[in-house]
């Protein structure tokens, strides 16, 4: 039998090896200590600031699959009034944890309903913005998952969704779930292609403004640094460079063939990736759409 969430997250916390991921991805046991250090993040710096130019007014967030609360808490520190939606209850990663922040911080600006993302409780045209922090990737029913953050979006509103898993076919996802440190303990990791994401969200009437990709932003390579990524570019280059010069000798050298490799490597896996995220598991992708 796999374990929950909840017992996942309880069983790495007491395992050293998982001590890096636990404190990057917002999980230890102190949710104060979590929402702060969100709260400092480049990723939250830049998310407002993309909030803020599509929707310099917005009053009404709604957090869907909001977890443990630290992305609701920080809204609301910030200033919104923050509904947070997510189906786990539970105290240490669902929406009892958000309950506990809410009055560790004795907010009055967020509310916690616990319902999945395919049926929200909740009136059409309610919120300014609807955003997702890596949920979406885990819908049951991506289209109707789409489709209700839209109904709940007021005209003009922004459908913000952070950080998915995107795969490239059946193969790239078996390998992505193959490798994703968690799924052997509860199973419940999935992943959609960049288009099954997008036509979900055409179809439910939104306009996708920005689809940031894993190497465009801190957004989806966190907790990767800017200069972690360069190095990492770099170093991919040098190694496909290397390679040609073995395959074709002094050629190699020459800037027209390199170019044409990198195009030709890129082009490989049926469209260009921007450097290398198909070497990237699972690699993460947000997206930005309008409800026009
Ligand atoms: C990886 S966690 C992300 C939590 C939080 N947004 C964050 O960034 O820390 C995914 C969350 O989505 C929730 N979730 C899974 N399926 C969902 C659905 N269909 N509708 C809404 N939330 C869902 C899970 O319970 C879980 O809390």
């Amino acid at each position: 039998m796999p374990m929950t969430w909840e017992e996942t997250i309880q069983y790495i916390r007491t395992k050293p090896e998982y001590r890096c991921l636990v404190e990057k991805a917002y999980l230890e046991e102190d949710l104060p200590l979590n929402v702060e250090r969100f709260l400092k993040s480049e990723e939250f710096r830049q998310t407002l600031a993309i909030l803020k130019k599509y929707q310099p007014n917005a009053i009404n967030i709604l957090d869907i699959g909001a977890g443990n609360g630290v992305s609701s808490i920080a809204f609301a520190l910030s200033g919104y009034k923050v509904t947070a939606v997510e189906p786990d209850k539970s105290e240490t990663v669902g929406a009892g944890a958000i309950r506990k922040l809410k009055e560790h911080y004795q907010l009055s600006n967020v509310e916690v309903f616990e319902a999945f993302a395919e049926e929200l409780p909740f009136p059409e045209e309610t919120f300014d913005i609807v955003y997702a922090r890596q949920c979406m990737h885990h819908a049951r029913d991506l289209e109707r998952f789409v489709a209700e953050a839209s109904r709940v979006l007021k005209q003009g509103g922004v459908f913000f969704t952070a950080r998915d898993h995107v795969v490239l076919d059946e193969q790239d996802k078996k390998w992505f779930l193959d490798t994703h440190p968690l799924q052997q303990f509860y199973g419940g990791e999935n992943a959609f292609t960049a288009e099954e994401y997008k036509n979900a969200m055409q179809k439910a009437g939104l306009q996708i403004v920005q689809e940031i990709r894993h190497f465009d932003s801190v957004l989806n390579y966190y907790p990767s640094t800017k200069d972690e990524i360069e190095n990492y570019k770099e170093k991919q280059i040098k190694l496909r460079e290397a390679h040609l010069i073995r395959k074709i000798g002094f050629l190699g050298r020459l800037s027209f063939f390199k170019k044409l490799y990198h195009l030709y490597l890129d082009k490989k896996v049926g469209e260009i990736l921007p450097l290398y995220e198909r070497n990237i598991p699972g690699r993460m992708y947000s997206y930005l759409c309008i409800k026009p």
